[in-house]
């Protein structure tokens, strides 16, 4: 099995691309992360990707021969600024700042897509072949009860219409090709910490068992299920 993985320095990327190292049947890991990690499993083809960055993208995506891959994971993403500087998600529209909106338009909506772009012409086509990017339950209009974080949450609906729009095209060019959204559950990374207190009891995972959970999910996604969201437990997200 051919696997690129994006965003391998990440919590949940990193999980991921352990659990594939531990499985037999990889072959290849094309692991991608704005600095190349370094990893002492011979499968492993660390790479530097930065999404905000399409030339860098392009680049990082010719390094993989077309229709070799049969799974490519998106598991980047940002919701605020680790540095613990300006960018915070959004409490009220008082807080909405232009700068700080396109930074997580760039890397949770325009990078993905580009990833669409460049990377699913590379995915197998003579057998079952899976394209998926992190995206989250709050990126759903239906299910948008609290409100609040205006930026991620628009950036992951956003991003799960690119994924619904790439599937039907998808539809017409690669018929053996799955391209899916999947919410990851709470979990324990940069990216959560800072939000953590109000999780209830036994809700926060690691990010050992989300990408097992996510494993499974993306395992048993068909045909039919292109262009849709799933969460950690194999449920839809509505749109
Ligand atoms: N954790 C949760 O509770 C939770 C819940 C719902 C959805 N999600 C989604 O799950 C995904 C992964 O989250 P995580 O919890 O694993 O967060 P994380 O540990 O912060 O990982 C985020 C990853 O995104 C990468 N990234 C950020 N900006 C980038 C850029 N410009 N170019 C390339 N890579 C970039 C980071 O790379 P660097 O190391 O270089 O910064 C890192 O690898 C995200 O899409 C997130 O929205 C997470």
């Amino acid at each position: 099995m051919n696997i690129a993985i994006i965003g391998v320095s990440g919590a949940i990327g990193s999980a991921l691309l352990e659990h594939y190292l531990a499985n037999g049947k990889t072959t290849e890991i094309f692991a991608f992360s704005r600095t190349p990690i370094e990893h002492p499993d011979e499968r492993v083809n660390a790479v530097s990707l930065d999404l905000t960055d399409q030339k860098s993208i392009e680049k990082a995506a010719a390094r993989i021969f077309s229709q070799s891959l049969d799974l490519v994971i998106a598991a980047t993403g940002m919701l605020h600024d680790k540095s613990e500087g300006q960018l915070q998600p959004e409490k009220t529209l008082k807080q909405l700042s232009a700068e700080n909106m396109a930074e997580v338009f760039a890397v949770n909506t325009i990078g993905p897509a580009l990833l669409l772009k460049y990377f699913l012409p590379l995915l197998k086509r003579d057998s079952k072949s899976v394209f998926v990017a992190l995206s989250a339950r709050v990126g759903s209009i239906s299910d948008n009860r609290l409100g609040g974080w205006y930026s991620y949450r628009a950036s992951k609906a956003a991003l799960n219409m690119l994924i619904k729009t790439a599937a039907i095209e998808y539809n017409r060019l690669n018929k053996q090709a799955v391209i899916a959204g999947l919410h990851p559950g709470t979990v324990d990374s940069g990216l959560s910490k800072p939000f953590q207190a109000r999780v209830q009891e036994g809700k926060l995972f690691s990010p050992k068992k989300s990408a097992a959970h996510l494993v499974s999910v993306l395992e048993n996604l068909k045909q039919k299920d292109s262009g849709k969201c799933f969460a950690w437990d194999g449920q839809e997200i509505p749109a």
